[in-house]
């Protein structure tokens, strides 16, 4: 294990584009996150780095439709995902941000370092180009379907329905995401990342080198290495992101995926002047946690990029998860299909470890898996209350009792006693090799076995039956129970910290190394421990029916959101402001003759009195609404219906059935004012 000397851990930069839910959790910073934890108790030089990605189309595109700027954008969720990481235990070294100044200036000299070094190639093609947004379409700025499976929707980039990897040219009937509009083909110039020239030497590095990576990352580098790598793209015309640090190239950025990974460089240089012995060491071991979709980035294009930088190390491993799904469906954020760490972390206080607990138990290590709140509360409940919690505590409130919370003088050792011994030297083994393994669910397991032998050495032992008639020999089971949760608050602790923090002081326990548990006599006889508190409490099935509840309402919403007509593109101000809409008062209603749609309607606008034709004769009577004030679209070009000419247009509300229902004043309000 010892073979490097220090260790630089990187776990996927989110998107500032929303927020953290358990699927991110679960696939990249819970493992991440055991595994430092447990690199920390055993010494070693870590450092743990992550930041927000701030970078690309999706957050643009966010922009455009709330009217925001990216920057906007970014700066609200790089703060909500800071502190649900940090309210949630994940102890990240630093977690900085690709819009910082010291990351636009390290993605630059990288990009520099590779265009001296004549690495690029430079190419001229036609591209898809947004005539009225004068934008050229890349990425997830056109849409169209999907060559391979027929999705209508899939992005430029990417299809979310098959999962294939695509470029613009491949969509068939392609539009822009912007303005639906068909694009045209423009020219225009790129630098590309010569990757077929390095595909040998990437054949080498991962199929020969390292088979011992995941069979998942594994297979997935095959895949792509079998079936041959193209030059890629490493710039975009795009306004957000960094800068391409060439005269020529002053309109255009660099590609999302060309800077974010660098972002794990920039974060490292803000977070110690010793950045380049974590980057550039051989004897660093550097590993990048990340989710499945992220494999190829972090496998072939990021490790070519630093290898032909030249000074950079590569990583040692890349622990790819699988996804995990949300009650059998796939989470989503545009969805609202998630459970929201920060929405968490404000309705389960102080349950940080539950959730730690499950999505660990259940972490998609080599498949996709699904969380659903049922076993959520069923491990809560069985594994953690009546496993953990019940032995932590029946231990110490049980030599509070007996011996008013004084460790005891242990007698003779029994074969049970010494079986425990050995049991906790092989739980340590295990846990240390499959943490090292990045085989977590594994290592959970035996972590939760130390407590679970703890609770059968009680169960067969019975201190409470024999301690009238056999007062020593409850004197050695109590100080075996102690010295077992004091194992426990160290070898449990990289996965459930804040838990073990909590037992560590009810036991009076300090300065504890990991490497001690071997010696398993952690607690001397005669030290005192304080008031046993409870680890864990039940969750009760109200709880857990609220939050089913709150899924159930989010499909309803996105289901009758999907029953009104889509959105339409975004209009300019300019464009709204041409419109004239005014508070209008019926004075006159009569039925147009020979239709039972339309009405004849006499309006005062506060300006002029004039002749509306409206299409509500279904939903409402002449007589009924004079007097009634409405909006009124006042300058809309003249239209002639039924021999009536109608001059503007009444706003009305168009529910999911059909049915128009008037806009009005909540109070009586002036004709003619303005509605804005
Ligand atoms: O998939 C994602 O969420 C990306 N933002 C991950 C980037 S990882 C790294 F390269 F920065
Ligand atoms: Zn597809």
């Amino acid at each position: 294990m010892t073979k490097f000397k220090r260790y630089l851990v990187t776990s996927a930069l989110p998107y500032a584009n929303g927020p953290i839910h358990i699927g991110h959790l679960a696939g990249v910073y819970v493992p991440a996150d055991i595994y430092v934890r447990y690199l920390r108790l055993k010494n070693e030089d870590v450092v743990f780095i992550c930041g927000s990605d701030e970078h690309g189309v999706p957050i643009t595109l966010t922009a455009r439709k709330e009217g925001l700027t990216p920057q906007n954008v970014v700066d609200r969720y790089h703060k909500i995902i800071k502190k649900s990481f940090k309210d949630f235990g994940i102890s990240f070294d630093i977690y900085s941000r690709t819009s910082n100044k010291i990351h636009h200036e390290t993605a630059s000299e990288i990009f520099l370092n590779l265009y001296n070094k004549g690495e690029f190639i430079e190419k001229t093609s036609m591209q898809y180009y947004d005539e009225k947004e004068k934008q050229f379409l890349s990425d997830r700025y056109i849409i169209g379907t999907c060559p391979k499976c027929g999705y209508e929707y899939a992005y430029g980039d990417q299809c979310e329905k098959c999962g294939s990897a695509l470029s613009p040219s491949e969509l068939i009937n392609p539009k822009s995401a912007i303005s639906g509009n068909e694009p045209v083909l423009k020219e225009t110039k790129h630098w590309y990342l010569p990757l077929d020239k390095y595909e040998k030497e990437l054949k080498k590095w991962i199929l020969e080198e390292h088979k011992e990576w995941k069979p998942n990352v594994y297979g997935q580098c095959k895949s792509w290495l079998d079936s041959g790598l193209i030059p890629r793209a490493v710039t975009r015309d795009l306004e957000w992101g960094v800068k391409v640090p060439l005269k020529e190239a002053e309109d255009k950025v660099l590609y999302v995926w060309f800077d974010a990974p660098i972002g794990y460089i920039s974060a490292t240089k803000e977070l110690t002047p010793e950045w380049e012995k974590y980057w550039k060491d051989k004897e660093t071991k550097m590993v990048h946690f990340i989710g499945k979709d992220n494999i190829v980035f972090h496998c072939i294009i990021f490790p070519s990029i630093l290898k032909h930088e030249g000074s950079y190390i590569l990583p040692e491993n890349v622990p790819a998860n699988e996804f995990l799904n949300l009650e059998g469906n796939k989470i989503s954020t545009s969805r609202n299909w998630a459970v929201w760490l920060h929405e968490y972390l404000e309705e389960f206080k102080d349950k940080q470890d539950v959730l730690r607990y499950v999505l660990t138990a259940n972490a998609p290590e080599t498949k996709d898996n699904d969380f659903t709140w049922k076993d959520f509360q069923v491990k809560n409940n069985n594994e953690l209350v009546a496993g953990m919690g019940n032995f932590v505590n029946r231990a110490l409130v049980l030599t509070h009792n007996y011996f008013k919370g004084i460790v005891p003088e242990p007698g003779e050792d029994t074969p049970y006693e010494k079986e425990i011994r050995e049991q906790i030297i092989k739980f340590k083994n295990e846990i240390e090799k499959n943490i090292e393994n990045f085989k977590f669910r594994e290592a959970l397991k035996d972590a939760i076995n130390i407590t679970r032998l703890g609770n059968k050495y009680l169960a067969d032992t019975e201190p409470w039956r024999i301690i009238k008639t056999d007062e020593n020999r409850v004197k050695t089971i109590l100080y075996y129970s102690i010295q077992i949760c004091a194992i426990s608050s160290k070898l449990a602790e990289p996965f459930l910290p804040f838990t073990c923090k909590k037992l560590s002081e009810m036991l009076n326990l300090n300065n504890v190394a990991w490497e001690d548990t071997e010696k398993f006599d952690l607690i001397s006889a005669g030290h005192k421990i304080n008031k046993a508190e409870l680890l864990f409490e039940r969750i009760e099935d109200d709880k857990i029916e609220q939050q089913l509840q709150k899924l159930i309402k989010s499909k309803e919403e996105n289901e009758s959101a999907q029953s009104f007509q889509p959105l339409k593109n975004s209009v300019s101000y300019d464009d709204f402001s041409k419109m004239d809409i005014r508070i209008a008062t019926i004075i006159e209603a009569e039925k147009i003759p020979k239709t039972d749609k339309l009405l004849k309607l006499t309006v005062d606008t506060g300006i002029d009195k004039r002749e509306i034709v409206s299409g509500i004769a279904k939903y409402y009577k002449p007589e009924e609404i004079i007097g009634k004030q409405i909006c009124l679209l006042v300058n809309l070009e003249i239209r002639k219906l039924r021999g009536v000419e109608s001059e503007g247009m009444v706003l009305m509300a168009e529910n999911k059935d059909g049915t128009l229902i008037f806009l009005s004043p909540e109070n009586l309000s002036d004709n003619g004012a303005k509605i804005r």
